[in-house]
């Protein structure tokens, strides 16, 4: 394959705090390394029509600490057709691009490698608050989201404790569990309930709460994925059940955006660096991941055939340290 000279770099799916920080290192690494690195807009759709422009170092100054995606982002439907795939392809064409870097989640990849085999070379980084990139420990964005749930339930907490209430609080997180786990864990839940298990109210929600009672609690934080659904009727069937006052909050989008944290800032930062490395040593299609502590690429076919499950060790300690 001849040099590669020109990169195109794209945000696609839910944004996440951090992924500025990742388009920064990426756009400055690649100007480091002699490559024009260029700005794809509104994800696989700006590839699609053509919003594409180069961009300098200049003009990734102050994203560092910027919530959001100044590429902005969206879902692609037209990109979920092969038909949509080849304008994109030949878009890619009209601009000269080399390679293009993503960062997204597990859809941006599918994405990411269709296109790969229509024969333009792609480099995914994970940006999703969801944690749930198999091929990854770590996803940007995931720290931010945990931080800013966290500091909303601690404040409800403290409501719960003073009405002696239950406090039934939804999470981001249609198909995983990982952010209601740790924030299960780390804000002291009663119960967590998670998509990857099939719900029991019984079990999952009641019993816990009325165990808490027995024990001597008197206020009740209950932590449910998105993916349940429900939060308000099942505020009302433990009011019911259980003679516990119990309101609900859904937390929603507010989770997505903020100052992104430190993790999140130096992980992206790692993470553009380490796509521009493999583009440069022409290691292409491949994902950038955190394994062990290291950044590292994997073969982007082989990534998504990686599984990831909830630990079930974890999901014992935040029974464990419920009680
Ligand atoms: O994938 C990130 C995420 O925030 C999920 O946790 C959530 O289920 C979904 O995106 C919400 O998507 P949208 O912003 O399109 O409603």
């Amino acid at each position: 394959m001849s040099e590669i000279k020109n990169i195109g770099v794209l945000t696609s799916g839910g944004d996440a705090p951090g992924m500025n920080a990742a388009i920064r290192a990426v756009v400055r690494a690649g100007i480091y390394n002699n490559l024009n690195v260029f700005g794809i807009k509104r994800g696989y759709n700006g590839l699609i029509s053509g919003e594409i422009t180069e961009i300098g170092a200049r003009e990734v100054s102050g994203v560092l600490r910027r919530g959001g995606t100044i590429l902005k982002t969206a879902r692609c439907l037209e990109f979920m057709k092969e038909e949509g795939r080849k304008k994109a392809i030949s878009m890619a064409g009209v601009f000269g691009l080399d390679a293009i870097v993503v960062i997204g989640g597990d859809g941006s990849y599918k994405g990411a490698r269709d296109i790969s085999k229509l024969g333009l070379p792609v480099i995914g980084i994970p940006g999703t608050i969801d944690n749930d990139i198999s091929s990854t420990d770590y996803t940007i964005g995931f720290d931010t989201a945990l931080n800013t749930a966290l500091e909303a339930i601690d404040k409800i907490r403290d409501t719960s404790y003073s009405h002696e209430r239950c406090s039934l609080i939804e999470v981001m997180g249609r198909s995983a569990g990982y952010i209601a786990l740790t924030i299960g864990i780390t804000s002291g839940a009663e119960a967590v309930v998670v998509p990857e298990k099939e719900f029991n109210l019984d079990t999952d929600i009641i019993r816990p709460i009325i165990d808490a009672r027995n024990s001597g609690k008197t206020d009740y934080i209950v932590i449910v994925a998105e993916g349940i659904g429900g939060v308000m009727d099942i505020a009302k069937d433990i009011t019911e059940r259980t003679g516990i006052e119990a309101r609900a909050t859904i937390l929603g989008h507010v989770q997505r955006g903020g100052t992104p944290s430190v993790q999140d800032r130096y992980i992206a930062s790692l993470m553009g660096v380490k796509a521009i490395e493999l583009i440069k040593n022409k290691e292409l299609n491949r994902v950038v991941s955190l394994k062990n502590d290291k950044i590292v690429g994997i073969e982007i076919n082989e990534a998504l055939d990686m599984k990831k499950t909830l630990d079930p060790h974890i999901v014992s300690i935040s029974k464990m340290l419920a009680i």
